[in-house]
């Protein structure tokens, strides 16, 4: 996809003395108390504040933070907490301001944190008269919020149309080259994982994959409904048996390609849905009526960890049994494990997926680890995200 960047914008001196407005992602899980629990987010904005500060620009950021009321702002809304560890990651100063849409004092090589952007009336709706005067604002707006590049809002693309210039940060860019390299052009074979608790919040996921990928795993809930597709018992596990027909059109058109969906052979059962409820390993023929399947069983795990091992891209997406229970993680870090072993590009997305990659300690070993949420899921289903529409438009002229 083509934008521009704002490393071409520095390469070609374009920056210094500018006013940048960066849109980042800095929405953040909060402890009651609002502390900051997981700073993933804050961590991999830094880079294209230090980028901007250090060509010389007056930087100002913004973010949302939850799902505020619009025009009435609370305690809990405030990005006071970010700003705090913003300020430490920066190593300097990040001053915090409030009711900045009519303007906001900033100097060349300082840099600002502007307050929840959720909270300006007509954010949600992208109104065009926000987006113009957060636009007033900079010479240069640079969209760095991948976790948000599935909202059309007036902070990530109304303020884009109207801006002088608008440009991709480098953790949008990053994401933009990621997903380009695992799913527009894969090194195959091309193996997908989704697995999540529900076929129906993961259909139009699946359903694109299906057109892409070589095999496509699925896990939790979702590889429940795929086996009552396939004829096999799963007693009283999680499935949705309305979607059976979803579920048996996409193993046909993996089929008509050649491809496959692997169906589990085995699993490991439970009577309740409990950390210490006694586990057992079943071949999948074998699931009784007052079972729960709560994870892969070791043989399908070694099967798929074989498979895994010998991808040339690995898209993952979901955990394939209740890992936050001992005795029913060992699918989904046989998993992990066989990710982080293999030779593959691999990209992983969601916040169960980022859960699972930080328990079994396999950060590095993950080709990319993207910030999205709901904005990576939408890029599986393979819609072009409103962030890249606008600022290849932009760049388009
Ligand atoms: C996220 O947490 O996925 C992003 O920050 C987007 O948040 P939203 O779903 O509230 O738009």
């Amino acid at each position: 996809m083509n934008v521009i960047r704002l490393a071409d914008l520095i390469a070609q001196g374009r920056v210094a003395g500018k006013r940048v407005f960066i849109r980042a992602d800095l929405n953040v899980p909060q402890d009651d108390a609002g502390r900051i629990t997981e700073d993933t987010r804050i961590r991999a904005s830094v880079p294209c504040i230090r980028m901007a500060l250090d060509a010389g620009a007056a930087v100002m950021v913004t973010s949302h933070l939850g799902r505020p009321t619009e025009g009435e702002f609370k305690p809990a809304d405030t990005l006071a907490p970010v700003a705090a560890r913003l300020s430490e990651l920066l190593g300097r100063e990040v001053p915090l301001v409030s009711n900045w849409v009519d303007g906001v004092t900033v100097a060349p090589g300082q840099v600002v944190l502007l307050e929840n952007c959720r909270v300006n009336k007509g954010e949600k709706k992208n109104d065009p008269a926000l987006a113009r005067k957060l636009a007033a604002l900079c010479d240069i707006f640079v969209h760095d919020a991948f976790g948000t590049a599935h909202r059309a809002e007036a902070s990530t693309y109304g303020i884009a149309q109207f801006a002088p210039i608008a440009c991709a940060g480098p953790l949008l860019a990053a994401e933009i080259d990621a997903v380009t390299k695992a799913l527009a052009n894969p090194k195959r074979p091309l193996l997908a994982i989704v697995a999540g608790s529900k076929v129906s919040t993961k259909l139009t996921i699946l359903q694109s994959l299906a057109t892409k990928v070589d095999g496509l795993i699925v896990g939790g809930g979702i590889a429940n409904t795929f086996m009552l597709a396939a004829g096999l018992p799963i007693g009283k596990s999680l499935a949705e048996p309305d979607l059976l027909d979803q579920a048996k059109s996409v193993i046909a058109a993996m089929k008509a390609r050649g491809a496959a969906v692997p169906i589990p052979t085995d699993v490991v059962v439970a009577k309740a849905f409990k950390a210490d409820a006694p586990a057992t390993v079943k071949l999948a023929a074998d699931v009784a009526d007052d079972d729960l399947i709560l994870d892969i069983g070791p043989q399908t795990a070694a099967t798929l960890a074989a498979q895994l091992k010998a991808a040339g891209t690995i898209v993952w997406n979901g955990p394939v049994g209740v890992f936050e229970f001992d005795a029913y993680a060992h699918g989904t870090e046989t998993i992990a494990r066989a990710i982080a072993a293999s030779p593959a590009f691999s990209i992983a997305g969601g916040g169960d997926t980022l859960a699972a990659i930080a328990k079994y300690g396999i950060e590095k070993d993950i080709g990319y680890i993207s910030t999205g949420g709901g904005a990576f899921l939408e890029v599986l289903e393979g819609k072009t995200l409103p962030a890249f529409e606008i600022l290849a438009a932009r760049a388009a002229g």
